[in-house]
């Protein structure tokens, strides 16, 4: 019999932990939750707070080796994916040209690239009213000096997310692109290394709780886009009214006042 799955890429840390803990108290009807991300130790320390039965993969998602294993394993046990949470990424704050370039290809090759691809092995297992979500980020909403690379790779991945959502549609696949603005999570463990995050991104920080509650009412209910927090949607709402034109020279003014400090 085909065993119906969900499965949470980035499961170890941040919002893709709490995607799986809130799935795990919600869903029925679910064979297994599949967690995946690098870190064995974490996943098996996630699992064990689960009362779902799980299956842990301990994959690098970038690895194209890794990602047919994937495949051969869905096939093997006649998987039906309900829900596929796409959470790994990274971000690297900092100057492009300060920064090398492993660290921003890295951003692309784990953000656009390894995203795309695990949708693409995940699609021909999945049916009539699954679900697909896409973590992008409020930088995708305007270019990013700064944060260059990674704002670019979370336009790609708003731009892909509301692509797919189209292209799936008549099918019954539902994709909700998710774009929050800062969320205490570990990502800035990574973001910081090269470079401080503004301090009004950090003043509307939130917990990664609420962003996944509501991500996952969003896509229950089969929305587009799941923007979580008054500011980030007052900022979501002006990146499409104002011109970036007029934007990006605010937010550099306000970049230097803040390297002066
Ligand atoms: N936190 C924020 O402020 C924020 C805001 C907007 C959007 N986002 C986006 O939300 C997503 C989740 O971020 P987060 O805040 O939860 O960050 P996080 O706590 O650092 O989690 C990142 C996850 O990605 C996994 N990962 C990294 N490289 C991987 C690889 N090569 N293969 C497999 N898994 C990999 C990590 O696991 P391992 O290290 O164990 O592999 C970890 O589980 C990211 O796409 C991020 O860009 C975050």
């Amino acid at each position: 019999m085909a065993k119906s799955i969900v499965i949470v890429v980035g499961a170890s840390s941040g919002l893709g932990e709490q995607f799986a803990l809130q799935l795990d108290a919600h869903l029925r009807k679910t064979n297994e939750i599949w967690l995946i991300a690098r870190r064995k130790e974490k996943l098996l320390e996630l699992s064990k707070k689960m009362r779902n039965n799980t299956r842990i993969l301990a994959m690098d998602i970038t690895n194209p080796g890794q990602m047919e294993r994937l495949r051969d394993n869905l096939a093997d046990n006649d998987c039906k994916i309900r829900m596929l949470v796409n959470c790994a990424g990274y971000g690297m704050i900092g100057d492009f040209e300060e920064m090398s370039a492993e660290e921003q290809l890295g951003m692309i090759r784990l953000n656009c690239e390894a995203l795309t691809h695990i949708t693409h092995v995940c699609l021909p297992f999945m049916e009539k009213k699954s679900r697909i979500i896409q973590l992008a980020s409020s930088a995708a909403f305007i270019p990013q000096p700064g944060f260059a690379v990674y704002a670019a790779t979370k336009a790609y991945v708003e731009s892909f997310g509301k692509a797919l959502r189209e292209e799936l549609y008549s099918k019954e696949i539902y994709v909700t692109t998710v774009c929050p603005g800062c969320v205490d999570t570990p990502f800035f463990d990574i973001a910081e290394r090269t470079g401080k995050i503004l301090a009004i991104k950090k003043a509307t920080m939130v917990d990664s709780a609420s962003v996944v509650s509501k991500a996952l009412k969003d896509s229950c209910a089969k929305r587009n886009m799941s923007v979580y927090s008054a500011p980030i949607n007052l900022m979501w709402g002006l990146t499409k009214v104002l011109p970036h034109g007029l934007l990006l020279p605010i937010i550099r003014i306000y970049k230097e006042s803040q390297q002066e400090d």
